[in-house]
């Protein structure tokens, strides 16, 4: 178990290896409305109260005003007050959108976190960030609103496609790269109980990822400096993933490999560094590139809202567990992939 206080007077207590049981628990005889995914939750609706639900179908585009305006409106429809906790079930998709309606509907009411990926577990569901789409752009509408609770239970990953799994393992690598040497090695020395999420190995790494993300978070609340460096390998990542609709892990993996490359070139750190980051995202079946033309990453990523006045932040490593933030001119880009 795990709490933390970031800043708007909410504790948010993260529950590890904890069951679906106990979000019964936590509500203590309050109203509860549940909001799932409607691929997720008929696997798991027994262990969960019962309760008025609103399903939203599976996929990225669910995270949109016109989704979420549903939503208000629905739980208008029903009468539901301030007095009502609003528990999000799903992957990335729901904790965003849920978090979203919480902070917003009736100026915010109570919000528990159940994320049921292996990304949302580490990352999506922490730290308290939300957001919907707009317009093709992504996480462009949003606040920072802490859940009450956050209740991950790894039982629930089993039914997860191998590229789900794989996907959440590479913002894992990354917290590794980003702050822990030893926990990149135990990564390394256990792929394969990982990869089959044996129980030992979860134990492990998703309480470790999650204080990770914690303590870069606390540090920095309302991401103006520190929190950036959890971006390592997404200033790239986001324009491969856009570029090629990839997972957004395995874009992520590229874009690691990307900034470690860009990193050797600039003299930042050796190219063993990359080399074992290479090396251990190939152990998890991740990319450490693409066949796309790197000019057309680089169109997309111009467009990103990360740019200020032509140059882009990037984060990158100086070793294994140890990173800086960097600003790079487009210039300079243009002139390192021309190269490369
Ligand atoms: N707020 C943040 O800080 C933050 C951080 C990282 C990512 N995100 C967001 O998270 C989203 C991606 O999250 P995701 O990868 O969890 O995606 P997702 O919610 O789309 O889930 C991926 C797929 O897995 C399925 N699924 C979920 N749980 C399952 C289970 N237990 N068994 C079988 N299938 C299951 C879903 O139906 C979906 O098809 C993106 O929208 C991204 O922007 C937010
Ligand atoms: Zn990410």
């Amino acid at each position: 178990m795990e709490t933390m206080q970031l800043g708007n007077e909410v504790n948010t207590t993260i529950y590890t290896d904890a069951s679906l049981e106990l979000v019964g628990e936590l509500l203590g005889g309050r109203r509860a409305v549940l909001i799932v995914d409607a691929e997720v939750y008929p696997r798991f609706k027994e262990r969960l109260p019962k309760t008025l639900v609103y399903s939203v179908t599976p996929g990225e585009h669910s995270k949109s005003m016109r989704q979420a305006a549903e939503v208000y409106r629905w739980l208008q429809n029903n009468g539901i007050d301030r007095d009502t906790v609003l528990v999000g079930i799903g992957g990335g998709v729901i904790t965003d959108l849920t978090g979203f309606v919480a902070a917003t509907y009736l100026r915010g009411v109570s919000l528990i976190l159940v994320p049921t990926t292996l990304l949302a577990q580490v990352d999506a569901s922490i730290g308290g960030k939300n957001a919907v789409n707009l317009d093709g752009f992504k996480n462009i509408i949003g606040t920072i609103y802490q859940p009450e609770a956050i209740v991950c239970d790894y039982s629930v990953l089993a039914s997860l496609p191998i590229e789900e799994i794989r996907g959440g393992v590479a913002e894992m690598i990354k917290h590794c790269m980003i702050s822990d040497r030893e926990q990149f090695d135990y990564f390394a020395a256990h792929a394969e109980e990982i990869l089959s999420l044996r129980r030992e190995a979860l134990q492990t790494i998703i309480p470790w990822s999650i204080r990770i993300k914690k303590e870069f978070i606390e540090a920095d609340v309302f991401d103006r400096s520190i929190r950036r460096t959890l971006n390592f390998g997404h200033t790239w990542g986001h324009a491969v993933e856009a570029v090629t609709g990839l997972h957004h892990g395995y874009a992520v993996a590229i874009g690691m490999c990307f900034a470690t490359r860009l990193a050797v070139h600039k003299g930042l750190c050796s190219p063993d560094v990359l080399n074992a980051l290479e090396g251990l995202l190939t152990r998890f079946g991740l990319p450490t590139g693409t066949k796309t033309l790197p000019w057309v990453i680089f169109e997309a990523m111009k467009r990103d809202k990360k740019r200020s006045a032509g140059n882009i932040h990037f984060i990158l490593p100086r070793s294994i567990g140890k990173t800086e933030i960097v600003d790079i001119a487009l210039d300079e880009l243009k002139a390192f992939i021309k190269e490369g």
